[in-house]
């Protein structure tokens, strides 16, 4: 039987074509509060049902749910989803407090059925490739990582109306890394296996914007269990060019650079007993052997999908967690994980920049743990 699939939120369209690509899958609904956005959508890709009360829609024809409306809506829907027995996939990010976290789990757990994060930034071929020369032990041992988010918001702080949109108060209107996840969960799927331990933060002041909660730049240092660090730099303020997907990984063998200003991603390998005074970049591109297969074979469906063959993947991840054939490529821990350390960070800049440590979603008592040292 096919697996019928309702949207909620317009942004949820970006991966239609993945599913529509996607054999057994049906786009049965799709919802949205703006009855001019819908009905225009609905038409445009002939979705059969539109809807704008969200618990009609689930109480329609569907088997799984997108959620891509604001952020501070995404737990409160998910949980809604998960109580009329459909599976979720949720933008970014997971949630918008450590409570919201808490009962995601808990919610999550109880249901059985499919959460997953569609952290996006993941599933770009570049990052496909380098998380599978990480896995290949190409750079050897990892023990440091930067990812970067620089994105001035200015054109979508207010609705074409003038009113303020949810993002002058769910993102710029907090303190702290508010949008954490496309920075690091490419580089926690790098560092698989390891946790996060604890995290500082530091903002830069308010130097551009006085009217704004959120500071020019935040900066967050992570402590992994492994011993490893992360640095993170969210920036959605300042006045500079976009450059939305910035990473770097060093280990004890090697290194990838991600392009920061343009030009193109490299890596520099070097092996014990080669002079590091003659290494080179290469580019990554050399060393394509390590894109995993999908991606070297994608089909035209998939790179019409978009972004490389990524918005098609992060489907086909989804739906074969929701077939029950592999488990959620990005789980409800990892979501909460990663989510936290923005909600953390929050913290931290507002105390001075104490060392906050991160609750383990994973464990029974999660709920008791202290966050702060
Ligand atoms: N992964 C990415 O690269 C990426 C990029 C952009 C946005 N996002 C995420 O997507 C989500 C949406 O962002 P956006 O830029 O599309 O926001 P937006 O404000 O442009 O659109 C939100 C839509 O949700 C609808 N909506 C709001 N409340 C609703 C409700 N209760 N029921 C039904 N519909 C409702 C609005 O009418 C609007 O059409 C956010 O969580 C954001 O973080 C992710």
């Amino acid at each position: 039987m096919s697996i019928r699939v309702g949207i909620v939120g317009v942004r949820g369209l970006s991966v239609i074509q993945a599913l529509r690509d996607t054999p057994g899958v049906e786009v049965t609904a799709l919802c949205d509060l703006d009855a001019a956005v819908l009905e225009q959508a609905a038409a445009r890709w002939e979705i059969p049902r539109s809807y704008r009360i969200y618990g009609d829609m689930l109480a329609g024809p569907v088997d799984a749910v997108i959620v891509a409306t604001p952020m501070q809506l995404h737990v409160q829907q998910t949980i809604e989803a998960l109580h009329a027995g459909k599976h979720v996939l949720s933008e970014v990010t997971a949630g918008c407090s450590m409570d919201e976290l808490f009962w995601l789990v808990e919610e999550v757990e109880r249901s059985g059925l499919v959460y997953m994060m569609a952290e996006n930034y993941i599933y770009t071929p570049e990052m496909q490739q380098v998380i599978a020369m990480a896995a290949a032990g190409c750079f050897g041992s990892l023990y440091y990582g930067e990812g970067e988010y620089l994105h001035n918001l200015d054109n979508i702080l207010t609705y074409p109306d003038g009113r303020p949109s949810w993002r002058r108060w769910w993102q710029l209107g907090t303190r702290g890394l508010f949008y954490p996840t496309h920075s690091l969960g490419p580089l926690m799927k790098c560092f698989a296996g390891d946790r996060i331990e604890s995290l500082v933060a530091m903002g830069s002041g308010w130097h551009t914007r006085q009217d704004l909660r959120q500071e020019d730049t935040s900066v967050a240092l992570l402590r992994l269990s492994s011993g490893g660090m992360i640095r993170l730099r969210v920036d959605c303020i300042s006045r500079r060019p976009h450059a939305m997907n910035n990473h770097t990984l060093q280990g004890t063998r090697g290194v990838y650079e991600s392009p920061r200003t343009g030009g193109t991603h490299v890596v520099s390998l070097i092996p014990p007993g080669e002079d590091v005074d003659a290494a080179t970049w290469q580019p990554l591109s050399d060393y394509t052997r390590y894109l995993p297969e999908r991606y070297r074979k994608a089909p035209e469906h998939a790179l019409r999908a978009g972004h490389g063959g990524g918005d098609y993947f992060i489907v086909q991840d989804f739906i074969d967690a929701v077939r029950g054939l592999k488990p959620p490529a990005i789980d409800v821990y990892e979501a909460c994980e990663w989510t936290a350390v923005g909600l953390l960070s929050s913290l931290s800049v507002s105390n001075e920049s104490r060392l906050m440590r991160m609750p383990d979603f994973r464990s029974r008592d999660r709920r008791d743990q202290i966050t702060i040292l």
